[in-house]
C-alpha cells in the first residue's frame, strides 16, 4: 500500500520506496502541504507554525484568529482571493466577474491503479504498480470543483499530479490559469535548474537561486519550445550531480506551459508547474471540465544524477508506448543533410544502395518528396507524392528499396500549410489567422487549425493515403514554426492553444492505432517539442537540428537530465558540419551519436572515401553491439561539458555486468596534462575487464582514482571503452 489516510487528523500520506509526501485537510477544510522528501515517519503537521503576520489576511472562519493565514501556510493548490498573495495554482473568472476561488475539502477516494487523462498523455502503470488518490475540493459559492489526482508509483519513486477543474455551478466561468502541481517548501535555500536554449542549441543547463520575487519560465509558442524545456529541478543550494537533495517536476505536455518559482516574504519557497496563463482563457459552461496535464514529481537524496536515472526509467517504462518502446530502433540514413530539397527518386535509391552496402537498416526520405516542394516556400499541405520527381510511384520506389534489404521511412509535417499550395487555395479558412490582420509567417508557412476536428480528419485522410502506398516503416513528424496567430473559426478563442495540442495528440493517437508497427520520430526543427508528452506517441525525437558533434555533447548533456537515451535521435553527419563549419573525426561523431538510441546517419555516403565507409561499417557493428545497453542501461554523467575539459558519460547495464564509457576531449594543449575520468555506479569490490586491452580494475579504483585518458594530438579525440564485470 502506498497511500494512507488518517481519519482523525485528515492527513494523507503518499509513500514511495524512498520518499514520503504528506498533506492535510485542516479544520477549515484547506488542503495544506506538510512534507515531500526522503522517507519519514509520523505526522508532519508539527511543522506548521502560526503567528500573527502583519498584512497577511485571515479567513472569516478562523474567527478572529490572526495567526491563521493562507499567505504563510504551505498549500497543495493555492487560489486567488483567499488571502494568499503569492502566485496561485488556479485562477477562475466567475460568472459574477470576480476571480475568487476558495477551495475546501469535500471528499476523497483511494483507488488501485492509475487512470489515463482524457485526451492527454500521462504516465501509465499496471493496476498493481500504482495507487491513486483523488481529493475533491470545492468553492461553495461558484460551485467550481477541483479534482486533484495523485498517483504513486511506489517502486519507481514517482508521484504524478494532475487536476480537473469542473464547473459545478450554473453560470459560465473562465479558467485563466491552472497548474497541475504546486510544491511549497517551508524554507529558502533552493535553486531552480532549467534547460533553456534556442533553435539548434537546445536544453542548456542553467542554475539560479530562487530568491525573493518570481522566476518564471515557459512557452507561449504553441509548442513546449527550444527556448525552455517543460521540466525543472528544484535543488538545495548545496546539491550537486551526486550529492544532496533535489526534486524534479516534469510536465507531460507539448504546448504552452509555465513554471513559476517564488520565494515569499518569510523565505518560504513555492514552485508550480502548469499551463501557460497567457493566451489562455478556458471557458467552462455548466458541467464542463478542463483537464490540466500531468506533472511527474520525483525526489532524489543523491543529487540530480540519481534523479535523472529515475526519470529515465519512468519515461522508458511508463510513458513511451508502442511496438518500438521496448525495441532496438533501426539505424537510419536520412536524406536531409545529404541532399536537402535537391531530392529525386534516383538519389534516394542510390542512398538506399549505399545504406545496404554499409549495413544501415533504413533510408528516410526527408522533406521535398510531395506537392510543389522545391524549397521551403511552397507545397506544405499537399500530401501528394511528386511522382515526376520520384520517377515512379512511391510504392514502386519503396519496393525497389526494400528489395535491397533496406527499410523505408518518410518525413511529414501535418500541422502546416504553405500559402503556395493547393490545400491553402482550396481551404484558406483552415489556417490559424486573426480576421482582419495579416498573419505572422515563419519559414514562410502557416499553421493549420488542429484544434478543429474537420481539419485534422482531412489531413489524416491525406496522410493515410500516402502511408498506404507502400511498406512505410518509419515516420518523421515535423513541426517547423512557433504559433503566433491564435485564432480559430470554430473553437472558442480562449481554448485554442490547449485544444491545438490535444488535436495533435488525437491525430497521433489515431496514427499509432492505425499503424501500430510504424516507428514515429518526433521533431520540431530538431528539439523544439522534445517533451514527455510527445514521448507518449513518439518514442524517439530528433534531439536538435544541430548535428555538430561538439555542440551535440552539450545539447545531449542537458537533454539527459530528464530524458533517457532511447528517446534521443542522434546522427553522424558530414564535415565540415553544416551548422557550425567545424570538423571532427568520424570516430568522434560516431561516439557522440551513440549516446542516443535513435542512431543514424545524415550524410551522403557517396561522397565518402573507401576508408571512411569501412569505418562507418565498423561503427554500425559497434553500435549494434551496444544498442540494447544504450537503450536500457543506467546513465551516469561523469563530467560537466560547460566547465570540464572533457565530456564523459557511462552507461551500465541493468544487471551491472556491462558498462560502456564514452569520453570526448574538449581541449588540447601543448605538453598536455593527463585527464583522469572517474567512473560511477560500479560495484566497489567487483573486478572489471577493459575489453580492448584486457586490463582489469576494481570498481573502487575506477570510481575513486579513475582511468587516465591518453594524451594524443588532435582536437576532440573520442574514446569508447567497454568494461565487463569478471
Ligand atoms: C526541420 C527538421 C530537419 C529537416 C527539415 C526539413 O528543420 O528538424 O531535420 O527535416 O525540417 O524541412
Amino acid at each position: 500500500m502506498a497511500i494512507y489516510y488518517h481519519q482523525n487528523n485528515r492527513i494523507f500520506t503518499l509513500e514511495t520506496a524512498r520518499t514520503t509526501y504528506q498533506m492535510k485537510a485542516d479544520d477549515l477544510g484547506f488542503l495544506l502541504h506538510l512534507y515531500y522528501g526522503a522517507k519519514v515517519s509520523g505526522n508532519m503537521d508539527y511543522l506548521l507554525t502560526y503567528y500573527d503576520r502583519g498584512f497577511s489576511g485571515n479567513p472569516a472562519e478562523s474567527a478572529m484568529n490572526r495567526t491563521y493565514s493562507l499567505d504563510v501556510l504551505p498549500q497543495e493548490y493555492p487560489c486567488v482571493g483567499t488571502g494568499d498573495y503569492r502566485s496561485s495554482a488556479l485562477i477562475v473568472h466567475n460568472g459574477d466577474g470576480s476571480d475568487c476561488c476558495d477551495l475546501r475539502y469535500v471528499s476523497h477516494e483511494i483507488r488501485q491503479g492509475k487512470e489515463s487523462l482524457q485526451g492527454l498523455p500521462a504516465v501509465y502503470a499496471d493496476r498493481e504498480e500504482a495507487e491513486t488518490l483523488e481529493i475533491v475540493l470545492e468553492d461553495a459559492v461558484s460551485a467550481v470543483r477541483v479534482r486533484l489526482l495523485y498517483s504513486v508509483l511506489e517502486k519507481e519513486d514517482i508521484i504524478t499530479r494532475s487536476a480537473e477543474i469542473i464547473n459545478g455551478g450554473t453560470e459560465k466561468v473562465i479558467v485563466e490559469k491552472a497548474a497541475s502541481a504546486c510544491l511549497d517548501f517551508l524554507t529558502d535555500g533552493y535553486d531552480l535548474i532549467c534547460f533553456c536554449g534556442r533553435h539548434s542549441m537546445e536544453r542548456n543547463f542553467q542554475r539560479r537561486e530562487i530568491a525573493r520575487g518570481n522566476c518564471i519560465i515557459g512557452s507561449r509558442r504553441g509548442t513546449s519550445s527550444h527556448q525552455y524545456n517543460p521540466a525543472v529541478i528544484v535543488a538545495r543550494q548545496e546539491t550537486t550531480e551526486d550529492m544532496g537533495s533535489c526534486y524534479g517536476m516534469m510536465f507531460v505536455y507539448s504546448g504552452n506551459f509555465m513554471c513559476e518559482a517564488e520565494q515569499d516574504q518569510f523565505g518560504q519557497t513555492r514552485v508550480m508547474m502548469g499551463l501557460q496563463s497567457d493566451l489562455f482563457h478556458y471557458p467552462l459552461e455548466q458541467g464542463e471540465k478542463l483537464v490540466v496535464p500531468e506533472t511527474v514529481l520525483c525526489y532524489s537524496d543523491e543529487g540530480y544524477g540519481k534523479l535523472s536515472r529515475q526519470y529515465h526509467r519512468c519515461i522508458r517504462e511508463h510513458i513511451c508506448r508502442g511496438t518500438y518502446s521496448h525495441k532496438i530502433r533501426p539505424v537510419l540514413l536520412n536524406s536531409w543533410e545529404a541532399m536537402y530539397f535537391d531530392l529525386d527518386g534516383e538519389k534516394i535509391y542510390k542512398l538506399a544502395k549505399e545504406a545496404a552496402a554499409l549495413g544501415i537498416d533504413m533510408v528516410v526520405m526527408d522533406d521535398g518528396w510531395f506537392g510543389k516542394r522545391e524549397d521551403d516556400n511552397s507545397g506544405l499541405g499537399d500530401w501528394q507524392v511528386n511522382e515526376e520527381k520520384l520517377g515512379c510511384s512511391l510504392g514502386e520506389l519503396i519496393e525497389k528499396i526494400n528489395h535491397l534489404g533496406v527499410r523505408f521511412g518518410i518525413w511529414i509535417e501535418p500541422e502546416m500549410v504553405s500559402e503556395d499550395s493547393r490545400l491553402y487555395r482550396e481551404h484558406p479558412d483552415w489556417v490559424m489567422k486573426v480576421p482582419g490582420r495579416k498573419p505572422v509567417y515563419a519559414r514562410n508557412q502557416l499553421v493549420l487549425d488542429f484544434s478543429r476536428k474537420d481539419v485534422r480528419d482531412a489531413i489524416f485522410e491525406n496522410i493515410c493515403e500516402i502511408l498506404d502506398q507502400g511498406n512505410i516503416e518509419y515516420i518523421k513528424w515535423d513541426m517547423n514554426r512557433s504559433i503566433a496567430d491564435i485564432y480559430s473559426l470554430t473553437t472558442d478563442q480562449g481554448k485554442v492553444t490547449y485544444d491545438y495540442v490535444l488535436g495533435v495528440y488525437d491525430f497521433l493517437e489515431k496514427m499509432m492505432r492505425k499503424y501500430p508497427n510504424v516507428l514515429i520520430e518526433g521533431c520540431s526543427g530538431g528539439g523544439g517539442r522534445f517533451d514527455a508528452g510527445m514521448m507518449y506517441y513518439t518514442p524517439q525525437i530528433w534531439c536538435s537540428d544541430n548535428t555538430d558533434a561538439v555542440d551535440r555533447l552539450r545539447i545531449q548533456y542537458g537533454t539527459s537530465f530528464f530524458y533517457p537515451a532511447c528517446t534521443v535521435g542522434a546522427h553522424v553527419s558530414a564535415v565540415p558540419n553544416h551548422q557550425t563549419g567545424r570538423t571532427t573525426s568520424l570516430r568522434t561523431r560516431g561516439v557522440v551519436a551513440m549516446a542516443g538510441g535513435g542512431f543514424g546517419y545524415e550524410l551522403d555516403p557517396g561522397t565518402m572515401t573507401e576508408e571512411e565507409k569501412e569505418e562507418v561499417k565498423q561503427q554500425i557493428v559497434q553500435y549494434r553491439k551496444y544498442a540494447e545497453l544504450i537503450r536500457t542501461g543506467d546513465y551516469y554523467r561523469l563530467s560537466d561539458p560547460f566547465c570540464d575539459p572533457y565530456v564523459s558519460w557511462l552507461i551500465i547495464s541493468q544487471d551491472g555486468r556491462q558498462a560502456l564509457l564514452s569520453v570526448v576531449m574538449l581541449e588540447i594543449h601543448g605538453n598536455m596534462k593527463v585527464n583522469y575520468v572517474k567512473l560511477k555506479g560500479l560495484e566497489r569490490e567487483a573486478l572489471y575487464e577493459e575489453q580492448n586491452t584486457g586490463r582489469s580494475f576494481y570498481g573502487s579504483a575506477l570510481m575513486e582514482a579513475g582511468l587516465p585518458m591518453p594524451v594524443e594530438l588532435g582536437e576532440y579525440r573520442a574514446y569508447q571503452i567497454e568494461l565487463q564485470m569478471k
